[in-house]
């Protein structure tokens, strides 16, 4: 059984171990452009040892944005501007990733420490879209625009034409979101998709703008290269998402070639009570959507210590395992649980410049 500093390979891809960098919006970008903030944040994590270091929730168009600070590739420009991390991630034995995403309701948000609520037309908010005319609600109350079908296609076409500038900016790994509350996890819930066309009602229906977008994008993204999406595999409210809609939907998404799904939950309604916190609590969902779907799958929610990651590896509950604050904490986390696991010659997780010296 593979543990959590075994390789995993996936198509074309190997991952050095099973430790990834989940995706996590910084709001540092300028006009949808990663920073200097992206080069050092994502740097640093590929220097630190994580096999797969994945970009947070970047935009396929501008409105797609949550919120200014938000980054985007709806240009080659864009695209470019990523070149430069996916080159230096690289460079230290990372698989780089990015998430491209389109925010739906959710979108023109303030910064979290500027507020995190809507921001209204006058003060420089855009236009927001979703399935339905149906609001977020608590500090996103502004309700969307009703996607027109001309708008939906354009929003599939837009996401292909992102996975193409990634592929140009050397990104080895795409993981749409279809998670959080955003616009394709908007379509997929019952909760916010009250549509009467082809695009709702049945699960068929409510999953159409999802494969379709990965239809748009299996046509540009190689074959060779993993083409993953994120889901929050259950809504944790009364009529919303739940586990067995979720298996049923990665059926379709696997019989579309997507090759994996990242584990994630909730977020498409506020003040939700019944999720279930604990270390690891998505382990079980993430182990039955593996083995019902027949598909891989990543975790990722309050994974905290190596032995706990280590387990989920080996009990294949996941295939590797989603770490974020835990790597905002410590962007050497891999280095730490190696130590932890008591490996052989963890300073291999060390880059050169380090090993000798810091190990300990
Ligand atoms: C600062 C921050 C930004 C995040 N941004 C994203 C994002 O862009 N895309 C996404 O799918 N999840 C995002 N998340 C969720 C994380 O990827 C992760 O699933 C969640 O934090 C649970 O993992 P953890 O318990 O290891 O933090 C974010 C989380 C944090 C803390």
């Amino acid at each position: 059984m593979p543990g959590l500093f075994d390789e995993f390979r996936l198509k074309g891809v190997t991952l050095r171990n099973r430790i990834a960098v989940s995706p996590m919006c910084q709001y540092s970008a300028i006009d949808g452009m990663p920073t200097d903030w992206h080069f050092v944040h994502l740097g640093a994590r590929a220097v630190g040892g994580a096999g797969l270091v994945c970009v947070e929730a970047t935009g396929v168009t501008p409105a797609g944005r949550i919120s200014p600070g938000c980054t985007g590739i709806w240009s080659d420009a864009h695209g470019h501007a990523f070149a430069r991390i996916t080159k230096f991630v690289k460079g230290q034995g990372a698989v780089p990733g990015i998430q491209l995403a389109h925010a739906g309701r959710k979108a023109s948000a303030q910064r979290p420490w500027e507020g995190d609520a809507h921001i209204p037309p006058e003060q420089g908010g855009w236009e927001i879209l979703g399935p339905s005319a149906v609001a977020f609600g608590g500090n996103l109350p502004i309700v969307p625009r009703a996607m027109t079908k001309a708008d939906i296609h354009a929003t599939s076409v837009a996401f292909a034409d992102a996975a193409e500038r990634a592929l140009e900016a050397g990104f080895e790994w795409l993981e749409l979101h279809f998670a959080h509350g955003y616009l394709a996890h908007s379509f997929f819930s019952p909760l916010s998709n009250v549509r009467t066309d082809e695009y709702g009602g049945s699960m068929v229906n409510r999953a159409r703008f999802l494969t379709e977008t990965l239809a748009a994008v299996r046509k540009v993204w190689p074959d060779h290269l993993p083409l993953t999406a994120r889901l929050s595999v259950e809504d944790y409210a009364p009529g919303g998402v739940t586990l067995d809609d979720s298996i049923a939907l990665a059926k379709l998404l696997k019989a579309g070639g997507l090759d994996m799904i990242d584990v994630s939950m909730g977020f498409n309604v506020p003040d939700v009570s019944g999720i279930p916190w604990a270390p690891g609590f998505l382990a079980p969902a993430s182990e039955r959507l593996r083995r019902e779907a027949g598909i891989p799958t990543s975790v990722g929610w309050l994974i905290l210590e190596a032995q706990q990651a280590d387990d989920i590896v080996r009990r294949e509950q996941a295939d590797f395992v989603m770490l974020a604050r835990e790597m905002l904490r410590d962007p050497n986390w891999p280095y730490h649980a190696a130590l932890a696991l008591s490996r052989d010659n963890p300073q291999s997780l060390l880059p050169v410049q380090y090993a000798r010296v810091a190990r300990r």
